[in-house]
């Protein structure tokens, strides 16, 4: 498993697009072939993501996130890409990408994975929504190849029929595991046979399914990916049903923010000599920088460590996917957002630079902790 201490950095890699599927009208599958040379960069546990990163015409660079999904296969890397409507990258990945092409791709991150070390066979649950269902293809795939007494239930929500991405896959999966795997389709927008799996998956819905399909007393770990709305709205439920935390995981894709998020990568800074500044200093691959940044910028640590070295790592720089984490090692900040690290990383000194604002004169981070 990939933890905090024992993690590789995040650094990209120039993949080869070997297919593009689509999906549905507004979905793809990419399929990246991974090259021997690059197999232990590209090594993964299932639930984590990788980034992508390319300039579109008349854009600055984009990086975005996408979780893989399917269980580790030699050689290649698969990730799934849903129209996000109006959104920049998605958009142009769905019209534009092809076989033969080359992306530059961050090697796989993320603790959206299976914690559970059981001498026994285990039940996991998923709550997944739209996009969402990306990491938990790969977790119920490995999950269930993992113990043959291993069981899964999934609580899967869409819109429409139509708008469900791998369908054909999971029925699949059903039909390899008919006795371990529960599948329950949500349509919110179009009526099902049984009323607990028609309409919004509300805090009473939820409520109702695990009083009817699911016991919480029978799970041993829950996995929820989704709009932020659904994923607080589980992680609450659960909370009030005594389900410890420590059982579950979750990810967020975006932080529900209405509008854009606030983009902490990248924004130019304005620099003078009389103005007071915060000295940051940081330490990455064994190398030690400073920089410096006007206490009126109000910018991010990741912000001004981006002046001096364009290959500090980052992925959504929104607080929500955990790549730019480091720790604090001297100095004071004020982390405005925090969607991705554990209590037991905060404890540890972890924080987001992306989401970290210096408060005191000096920082100072480490990004090889
Ligand atoms: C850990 C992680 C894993 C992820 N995994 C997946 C995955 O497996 N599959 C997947 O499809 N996605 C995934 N995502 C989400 C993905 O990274 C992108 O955020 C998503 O594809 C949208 O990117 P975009 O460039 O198309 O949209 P963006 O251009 O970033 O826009 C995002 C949203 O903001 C709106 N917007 C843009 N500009 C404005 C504006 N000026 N005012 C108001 N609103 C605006 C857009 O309409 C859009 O709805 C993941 C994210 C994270 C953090
Ligand atoms: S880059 Fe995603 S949390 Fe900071």
């Amino acid at each position: 498993m990939v933890t905090t201490s024992t993690r590789r950095r995040a650094t990209f890699h120039s993949l080869v697009i070997a297919e593009v599927r689509h999906l549905t009208a507004d979905a793809i599958e990419v399929t990246f072939e991974v090259p021997e040379s690059l197999a232990h960069q590209f090594s993964y546990e299932p639930g984590q993501y990788i980034a992508i990163r390319t300039s579109l015409v008349g854009d600055a660079s984009v990086r975005r996130s996408y979780s893989i999904c399917q269980a580790p296969v030699e050689g290649q890397l698969r990730v799934a890409i849903k129209r996000d409507l109006g959104g920049i990258f998605s958009t142009w990945a769905i019209s534009n990408l092809r076989a033969g092409m080359q992306l530059e791709v961050m090697s796989p991150e993320g603790s959206f994975t299976s914690q559970l070390v059981l001498d026994r066979p285990a039940h996991y649950v998923a709550i997944a929504a739209g996009s969402g269902i990306t990491p938990v293809l790969a977790l119920v795939e490995s999950t269930l190849a993992g113990h043959p007494d291993n069981r899964f239930s999934l609580v899967y929500s869409n819109r429409t029929a139509m708008d469900t991405m791998f369908v054909d896959e999971l029925a699949d999966l059903k039909d390899r595991y008919p006795a371990r795997l529960a599948l329950y389709h949500v349509l919110t927008r179009e009526r099902r046979s049984s009323d607990l799996l028609s309409g919004r998956l509300d805090a009473a819905k939820f409520r109702e399914i695990l009083g009817s399909l699911i016991f919480p007393t029978d799970v041993d770990e829950w996995f929820i990916c989704g709009p932020f709305d659904l994923v607080q709205l589980c992680r609450d439920e659960l909370a009030a049903l005594g389900v410890d935390a420590s059982a579950i995981r979750y990810e967020l894709f975006t932080t529900g923010e209405p509008g854009r998020p606030t983009v902490q990568a990248g924004r130019p800074i304005e620099l003078s000599a009389e103005e007071a500044v915060h000295t940051i200093t940081f330490r990455l691959d064994g190398t030690t920088a400073t920089v410096t940044s006007p206490v009126h910028s109000n910018e991010s640590i990741l912000n001004a460590a981006l002046r001096v070295r364009g290959d500090v790592p980052f992925a959504c720089a929104g607080g929500v996917c955990g790549t730019c984490r480091a720790v604090l090692t001297d100095g004071a900040v004020d982390m405005v957002e925090n969607y991705a690290l554990e209590p037991e990383e905060l404890a540890r000194g972890y924080v987001l630079t992306c989401q970290s604002i210096p408060t005191s004169d000096r920082v100072a981070v480490d990004y090889d902790a």
